[in-house]
């Protein structure tokens, strides 16, 4: 499986947008550097790359959501501080030597969890702040309320 961003999976924010496909392109890379064997070195400096991009990611990510009032912004927060763990886990199995593991991981746990996050949870929030243009910054703080006593 290749890990690809396209349009489909857009989340409505030009930043947003730009992260993610970065995000799986150095995921690809990666997959693509310990399919070709390729040394240490060059997979720390991708795994250091996406340790500090994705929790950057993350606080921006989870800034949008609080600016735009997203009610399902706790349950998001979990899901990127679980991630965090697994991903944790993954760099120790690196650190351990376990190249077959880790590889296993990178493709089945990394990538995947990734393209699921961004097709579905990312894609709550997107339908959210399109749905309720009240949720948005600008928008009047009472009729937003309302929505979510709705909702
Ligand atoms: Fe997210």
């Amino acid at each position: 499986m290749r890990f690809k961003w396209s349009k489909k999976i857009s989340v409505g924010d030009v930043t947003i947008d730009k992260q993610h496909k970065r995000l799986l392109d150095e995921i690809l890379v990666l997959s693509l550097l310990l399919e070709r064997g390729q040394s240490g070195n060059h997979i720390e400096e991708t795994l250091g790359f996406l340790d500090r991009y994705i929790s950057g990611h993350f606080t921006y990510e989870e800034g949008y959501m609080e600016t735009h009032h997203y009610p399902l912004l706790d349950a998001h927060k979990e899901m990127h501080r679980q991630f965090a763990v697994e991903y944790e886990a993954m760099k120790r199995e690196f650190a351990m030597g376990d190249t077959l593991a880790f590889q296993e991981k990178v493709n089945h746990f990394l990538g995947q969890w990734w393209v699921n996050h961004i097709s579905h949870a990312d894609q709550n929030y997107h339908e959210y702040i399109d749905a309720h243009p009240t949720s948005h910054p600008e928008g009047e703080p009472e009729r937003y309320h309302d929505t979510i006593q709705k909702a």
